[in-house]
């Protein structure tokens, strides 16, 4: 008989000291939403890096609000996953020790049961003032005008989240980083890992020492730095790697 991916991952308790997941697009992709690189990624030809930028939204406000207007409709329709209920399940078995971060700004991980992910790049339901960063509810916004103004300064109203060229919250890159560096194991989940910072989380671990399990249909920068890499989708490959944690962590 032939050993699975997963039966070939060889993981002692000390592994699990300190776990680090850094989730992309790819765990959402079962939950139908499109992933950004992928065939079914492209929104009316235009690619991610044309759309998510400030230059894009001060240009053509309209067309960057339909994209996210777009997206939010799919993801408001919905469910959490199986990967992003392993993920939950491998939290309550490990609690502090155990560090979620995504780039996805979907909020599904809090929907399933995640209690604290680091969402690096923001949530999708936000809006936010670009001029004097306050936070409004969808009633507080007039969407007919474009862009929308803000209540408060009449500054441009945008999406609550990271756009190429802007910095990341640098209270949650620090976090990230330093998780990712304590790790003695790492697991980099649907994600195309090219966008940096995110991108570098692996490389981090790796330096840490930790072990690095890639789960993900497809080849990526980091595989060849992947101790384990899972070729299939993280729906199906999840849950039975989070039980094959369990039994490791419960000989402990
Ligand atoms: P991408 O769309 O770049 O990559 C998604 C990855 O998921 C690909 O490597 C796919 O092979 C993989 N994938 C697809 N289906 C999968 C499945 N069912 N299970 C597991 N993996 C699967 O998405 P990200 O890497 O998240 O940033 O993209 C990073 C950032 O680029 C996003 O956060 C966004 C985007 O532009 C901003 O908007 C700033």
């Amino acid at each position: 008989m032939e050993l699975s991916e997963i039966d070939q991952i060889n993981l002692s308790a000390a592994d699990l000291k300190s776990i680090a997941v850094l989730t992309g697009a790819g765990i959402s992709a079962e939950s139908g939403i499109p992933t950004f690189r992928g065939k079914e990624g492209l929104w009316k030809q235009f690619r991610p890096e044309e759309l998510a930028t400030p230059q894009a939204f001060f240009h053509d406000p309209k067309l960057v609000w339909d994209w996210y207007f777009y997206r939010r409709n799919l993801i408001a329709q919905a469910e959490p996953n199986a990967g992003h209920f392993a993920l939950v399940e491998l939290e309550k078995m490990l609690r502090e020790s155990f560090t979620l971060i995504t780039q996805n700004v979907d909020g599904l991980h809090r929907q399933a049961g995640s209690s604290n992910p680091i969402e690096l790049h923001g949530n999708i339901f936000v809006n936010r003032c670009h001029e004097c960063a306050s936070h409004f509810s969808d009633d507080e916004i007039d969407f007919s005008e474009m862009p929308p103004l803000c209540p408060a300064c009449r500054g441009p109203v945008r999406p609550g989240v990271v756009w190429f060229g802007e910095n990341l919250n640098p209270i949650h890159l620090e976090d990230a980083f330093a998780k990712s560096h304590q790790a003695t194991l790492f697991l980099s989940i649907g994600t195309s890992t090219v966008v940096h910072p995110a991108a570098s989380l692996p490389e981090i671990a790796r330096r840490g020492d930790a072990k690095i399990i890639e789960i993900n249909p497809d080849s990526t920068p980091i595989s060849h730095a992947a101790d384990y890499t899972i070729r299939d989708s993280s729906a199906n490959a999840l849950p039975p790697l989070i039980e094959k944690i369990r039994s490791i962590f419960a000989v402990d």
